[in-house]
């Protein structure tokens, strides 16, 4: 598919991911679905794009009309529905294996031929899902980053059957969403970015779990020293600390040690302070 024949998204999953990749694509002129499994969770999606088109635009930062963008979004639950002539299916929804095996099944049988899927997996293997659907040529990943409308960088991913086709397609709309691609050639786990940043959340965990530093001295060392643009427990709660533990668990399994969660990090996941999305994390949100 040519990006030029590209008119229609269908996002699956409205949480912290799927609805800043909608506001994404509809800012850039696209229509957009937007779909979740239950009317709230889409509402809440649509109310967060809602607060975030209205910050752009207070900052300047957004040359359309929210109310615009907006109007070019509509919401689902109906999977068929959401998937009726579509022509990309970028999916965000939660990052266990089986629930997403489970969505692409049956988003297979309902989306028309032509339509490309893009997962925003952020470390599970592209082949595997690929496998799932009637199109592994048509299948890459799509990577996002926390908050999309304002991360500028895209990993996209080549599964083993992806075609040349697809993924030039793909990167093609990362650039018409005005966002900078950069191509994964390897199907490796946590791809790139998370290789290499969610150790070094996992490090700040460890130096504060054997009590070398504090919360607050870890975060204004890594901003401060290393240059990153929030703490790393900042960045932590933001990227969410449920998030950041999957996709450690699963490099660890993948690749070994080295990227074993740090205890202070489970607990933190076990008590479900996950970070902004819960309202409460490394530090209070509320
Ligand atoms: N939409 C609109 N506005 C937003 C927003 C959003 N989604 N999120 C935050 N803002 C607003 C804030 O509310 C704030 O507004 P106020 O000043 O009124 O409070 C404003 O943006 C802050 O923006 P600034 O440009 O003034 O501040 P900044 O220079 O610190 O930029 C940032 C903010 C771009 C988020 C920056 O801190 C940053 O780059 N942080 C790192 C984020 C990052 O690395 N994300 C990737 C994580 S990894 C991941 O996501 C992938 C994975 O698979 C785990």
């Amino acid at each position: 598919m040519d990006v030029d024949d590209i008119t229609t998204i269908t996002v699956l999953g409205a949480g912290n991911m799927g609805h800043g990749i909608a506001e994404v694509a509809a800012i850039a002129g696209y229509d957009v679905r937007l779909r979740d499994v239950e009317d709230d969770l889409v509402r809440a999606g649509y109310e967060n794009i809602e607060w975030s088109l209205n910050k752009l635009a207070e900052k300047d930062r957004l040359d359309a009309d929210p109310e615009t963008v907006l109007d070019r979004i509509s919401l689902l639950v109906d999977l068929s529905a959401a998937l009726e002539d579509t022509d990309v299916v970028i999916e965000a929804v939660p990052e266990v294996m089986d629930i997403k095996i489970d969505v692409y099944e049956e988003v297979a049988e309902h989306a028309p031929d032509r339509a490309i899927f893009a997962t925003n997996t952020s470390s599970l293997s592209i082949t595997d899902l690929s496998e799932v659907t009637d199109r592994p040529e048509q299948f890459c990943g799509m990577h996002f980053f926390n908050p999309p409308v304002r991360m500028q960088l895209v990993e996209v991913i080549t599964g083993a059957h992806t075609s040349d086709d697809t993924i030039e397609a793909i990167e093609a709309l990362a650039e018409a969403f005005g966002k900078t691609p950069v191509r994964v050639r390897k199907d490796s786990p946590g791809f790139i970015v998370n290789r290499v940043l969610t150790p070094l959340l996992n490090e700040a965990c460890w130096a504060v779990h054997e009590g070398d530093a504090d919360i607050a001295t870890v975060d204004s060392t890594s901003k401060y020293d290393i240059g990153l643009p929030m703490g790393a427990f900042e960045l932590a709660d933001q990227v969410g600390n449920d998030v950041a533990h999957h996709v450690l668990e699963y490099v660890n399994s993948e690749l070994g040690q080295a990227y074993e969660p740090c205890p202070l990090l489970t607990d933190k996941v076990e008590a479900e302070q996950f970070g902004e999305k819960t309202g409460e994390g490394w530090y209070d949100h509320d």
